[in-house]
């Protein structure tokens, strides 16, 4: 059991992000990655199929032989976890838009959400803005189009400068001291945003921080590995030229 393999799952590339934090802080572990990138982006699909889609991508990771699962999107996470909780007997690790940090550090008392749809109007981002951040201002915006873009390779440019113009200048306007990033593959457009936003917005993601809770979920169910050092494996079911740009063509690439 311990050298079972991580699941980690995602709607595309954007669980690299994560991938890339966990395999830094566990290098013993065995990790499958998993790109449900012919369903991608989930962002703007009804909830029901994101469930269904979550349920299937756990499924396939189950039969894998995995001992832990990775729910690498936040759109994923906020409308499904519960639910995959409920349903399969192994532990999941989710990720949600890291607003508890942001709301504890933020001195203008505004800080910026960019988000999918899905994950905006779940009940789970809600719950957690209405617990965390009750007494700050929230500026949400949804990234509508910038997943479609990653999924081609398109990391910057014009059309990723429009968009991202489009949904953070009314941020900075309104004097955001932070940008939350609450979707997995936003990370990959880091130098176009630093670019836009003015040196005293700090962008937070959660990469640092599901690594750290796999390694906790690990220890707690004693079910860390011992191999030496840990082997990777990556599955795809759409295209697969922008997984292998983002891996740097360095791992074989398997479709189903
Ligand atoms: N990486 C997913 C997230 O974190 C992307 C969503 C999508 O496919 O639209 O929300």
């Amino acid at each position: 059991m311990n050298n079972s393999p991580i699941g980690i799952f995602d709607s595309g590339i954007g669980g690299i992000t994560i991938f890339n934090s966990i395999k830094k802080l566990l290098p013993k572990e065995n990790i499958i990655y998993f790109s449900d990138n012919l369903n991608s982006p989930y962002g703007n699909k009804p909830i029901e199929t994101i469930q269904k889609l979550s349920y299937n991508n756990a499924q396939w990771l189950l039969e894998k032989g995995c001992k832990l699962i990775v729910v690498a999107c936040n759109t994923a996470t906020t409308n499904s976890i519960s639910n995959l909780r409920d349903k399969f007997n192994l532990p999941f690790v989710g990720i949600e838009p890291a607003i508890k940090p942001a709301a504890m550090k933020t001195k203008t008392g505004k800080i910026g959400v960019l988000a999918t749809k899905g994950t905006l109007s779940s009940s789970l981002f809600n719950l957690t803005s209405a617990d965390h951040a009750s007494n700050i201002e929230i500026i949400e915006k949804n990234g509508d189009g910038l997943v479609k873009l990653i999924e081609n390779g398109i990391f910057e440019g014009i059309e990723i400068e429009n968009l991202l113009h489009e949904y953070l200048d009314f941020m900075i306007n309104k004097k955001i001291d932070h940008l939350v990033l609450g979707c997995t593959h936003y990370p990959f457009l880091n130098k176009v945003i630093s670019k836009i936003l003015p040196n005293s917005v700090k962008i937070i993601d959660s990469g640092e921080a599901v690594a750290r809770q796999t390694k906790a979920l690990l220890i707690n169910n004693k079910i860390e590995s011992n191999c030496k050092q840990g082997h990777y494996s990556f599955y795809y079911n759409g295209d697969s030229a922008t997984l292998n740009k983002v891996l740097n063509h360095k791992f074989e690439l398997k479709r189903i």
